[in-house]
């Protein structure tokens, strides 16, 4: 490609991909495909491959590039980082509140204060500069943190460049330094743990130890590869005026985090106006009940004064403003005492070391087992059947052991046992366990009852047929009296067989079958991750659902066709094919077909796949003519350029013409565009429809 249209095409891509990261990272609505996306990627990478000159440090290739860092600067931040003044205790959060109520009084009308979840991740601080990315920075001590910017920039949620938005809201200033918070979300959470415990490494206690501890890696690579979010709270500092100081263009903290936004930042959704210390404390509950359903950590609400101004009046200790305050939600950590060590069997095999707790309460949820991981985490942390340990509950996840304690909860030393021992054979068959890396597993997949019982309950689970009524206990009941011996026979249940089972009576056992054959008419996708195929989670078998619309079409598909699904790299290719290949396998699936799970299937036409693309485009669908001279670009280049993002140039002007584009001395068409009441635009007005969309247009003809 001639390097001028390279050049135009190259910006074309970055401000399409601009625009998608921001659907996608920041606002959580992606318009277009994985797949529609990674074509945007490669075609942009592979331009500015073929032509160097063109890259530039805030184009989109660009966040994950850079090699490893030796060591990062230490930098002063624009402001100091403060923290917040905490506490659980109402009383101390009264106090606040009369505090301000005191100093504010005859000064302000009426005290207002915005809630907010406090994030529990690593702060950060953003600096701007004529409204591009310039540095990212750790808290550090407040007042110089790490510039860990390489890191910061493969984050998707942060934009390189700020948005102009425009219709009113004021043009990010020349110098703005932002904090907010990088989180890393639940499930991305549980899948950095897995693939260290599967390379035998130590998980980490919690997402902010994820965060902290991949944040200042040297190599951005692993910040990429882990995902984070940065969700945006405050402005440090800002050239308002152009010079250091000036007003902001907003009076209220509620205005400064809809500007942000505006800007393109990402900002918590969940936010309150309030103005008593009672709805401070609605706020409160509200969201610790939602706690474990949020896919990121928080650990208590931040009140901050609404206005502005009087927070300058309030001002700041040393440590923290006076302004603000975090009510934070009790400790989910607690110690106890390991009464039993026992090995659990999932429904992969791997063997699990469970501690079986004295039970204690963490955050309003009486906990009695945490995961010990594998048998190496057993060893590193020690701990031994009698030991005192730290536990501790984090969102949904599953409680876990933090430490081995040398002293009881009184404080006393005590004996301990012996070390822990994986057993030698499976607890639930006796099959000899074998070692896969740091883990044991129970080779016998198809007679190990354990492992059917996971399976059971994997496969009636909520994301998969979701089956009410069907847990972990009647799973295991229905397992250990034979009613089921394959994961067929959960569907040819009858409530006679229930009935005489413990716990069971006419009512539940009815229930049950009508709930087994309720579920058992379920989207391809859910039954695809219902089945446990190594490897596939919710989103593969989503992604393969879609990608393949029949399970006859995936079944058929071989090692090429699977990675032709974007995210199935060879060696998931590999297991699901090994999946779908063995022969036992088969049997259950065709039974399972057999008139017991009706899968609701969609075969995908090629045509459906490209429309869910272009409709995504900014001008999907519509019809325009170009009549006239366009002094910005040839007609050719404009009918090209409205091509690209989906919309269709034609020559003639019709009733179901979009708009008509009037260059000068346009003839006829505008006429007849006129006569059919069709929406006339001049030049500039089709330019600025451009600009609205984020296109540029191509370079002016000579
Ligand atoms: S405002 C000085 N808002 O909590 C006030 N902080 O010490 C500036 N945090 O280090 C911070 N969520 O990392 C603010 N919505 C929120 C927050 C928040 C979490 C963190 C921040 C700070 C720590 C408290």
């Amino acid at each position: 490609m001639e390097r001028e249209a390279a050049a135009a095409r190259v910006e074309e891509l970055r401000e399409e991909i601009r625009r998608h990261d921001h659907l996608y990272y920041v606002e959580d609505r992606p318009a277009i495909s994985d797949a529609a996306y990674d074509a945007l990627y490669r075609e942009l990478a592979r331009l500015e491959e073929e032509h160097p000159d063109l890259v530039a440090a805030d184009s989109p290739t660009q966040r994950v590039a850079g090699q490893p860092a030796d060591a990062f600067p230490t930098v002063e931040h624009a402001a100091p980082m403060l923290s917040l003044d905490s506490d659980q205790d109402e009383a101390t959060l009264r106090r606040f509140d009369e505090r301000v109520r005191k100093a504010l009084d005859g000064v302000v009308g009426e005290v207002a204060y915005v809630v907010e979840p406090k994030l529990d991740g690593l702060s950060i601080e953003l600096v701007y500069e004529d409204g591009v990315l310039v540095r990212a920075a750790t808290r550090g001590d407040g007042r110089r943190g790490e510039a860990i910017t390489p890191n910061v920039r493969t984050i998707r949620s942060v934009p390189q460049r700020l948005r102009r938005p425009g219709g009113g809201v004021p043009a990010p200033p020349r110098f703005l330094a932002v904090r907010g918070e990088a989180l890393i979300r639940l499930p991305d959470f549980e899948r950095v743990n897995e693939a260290l415990l599967a390379d035998g490494k130590e998980p980490f206690a919690n997402a902010r130890n994820a965060a902290a501890g991949s944040l200042r890696q040297l190599d951005p690579r692993i910040a990429a590869s882990r995902r984070f979010v940065l969700e945006a709270y405050d402005v440090l500092a800002a050239a308002w005026d152009g010079g250091d100081g000036g007003a902001p263009p907003f009076a209220t903290h509620w205005q400064l985090l809809d500007t942000l936004a505006a800007w393109g930042l990402k900002v918590n959704p969940t936010r309150r106006r309030v103005t008593s210390v009672d709805e401070v404390l609605d706020f409160h509950a509200d969201l610790e009940r939602r706690r474990d359903d949020l896919d990121f950590e928080i650990d208590g609400v931040v009140i901050k004064l609404d206005d502005l101004a009087a927070r300058e009046r309030l001002g700041a200790t040393s440590r923290h403003p006076r302004w603000a305050f975090a009510f934070k939600f009790p400790p989910r950590k607690e110690i106890t005492r390991v009464e039993a060590i026992a090995p659990s069997v999932g429904r992969t095999g791997v063997v699990t070391p469970v501690a079986l707790l004295r039970p204690v309460e963490l955050g309003g949820v009486t906990v009695s087992r945490a995961t010990l991981h594998n048998r190496e985490e057993v060893a590193r942390k020690d701990v031994r059947e009698g030991d005192w340990v730290r536990v501790q509950r984090a969102g949904d996840v599953i409680p876990q052991v933090i430490e081995r304690l040398e002293t009881d909860a009184h404080g006393q030393t005590y004996d301990r046992g012996e070390p822990w021992r994986m057993p030698a054979a499976c607890p639930s068959c006796d099959t000899p366990l074998v070692e896969r890396g740091p883990f044991t597993v129970c080779p016998n997949s198809y007679g190990c009852p354990a492992q059917l019982v996971g399976r059971v309950v994997h496969l009636a689970s909520r994301d998969a047929l979701d089956v009410e009524g069907l847990g972990e206990e009647t799973a295991r009941l229905l397992v250990a009296q034979g009613l089921v011996e394959r994961l067929p026979d959960v569907f040819d249940l009858t409530a006679e067989q229930l009935l005489p089972l413990p716990g069971f009576a006419e009512v539940s056992a009815g229930k049950l079958v009508a709930g087994i054959e309720k579920a058992s008419t379920v989207e391809l996708d859910r039954f695809l991750y219902g089945l446990g195929i190594p490897e596939v989670g919710v989103a593969v078998a989503r992604d393969l659902a879609r990608h393949f619309g029949t399970l006859a079409n995936l079944r058929a598909a071989g090692a090429a066709a699977l990675q032709e699904v974007p995210g199935v790299g060879p060696r998931m290719a590999e297991q699901i094919g090994a999946f779908f290949a063995d022969e036992r396998n088969a049997r259950v699936l065709d039974d399972l077909l057999a008139g017991r799970v009706t899968p609701i299937e969609h075969e995908p036409s090629p045509a459906a796949l490209a429309a869910e693309a272009a409709a995504a485009l900014p001008f999907a669908g519509k019809k325009l003519v170009f009549t006239g001279t366009l002094s910005a670009m040839t007609r050719r280049d404009a009918e090209e350029l409205v091509a690209r993002h989906g919309a269709r140039a034609t020559g003639s002007v019709s009733k179901s013409t979009d708009w008509l584009v009037a260059g000068e001395e346009a003839g006829s068409k505008l006429d007849k565009a006129q006569a059919l009441g069709v929406t006339v635009l001049s030049e500039e007005e089709f330019l600025a429809l451009l600009a609205e969309h984020g296109i540029e247009p191509p370079p002016a003809p000579a």
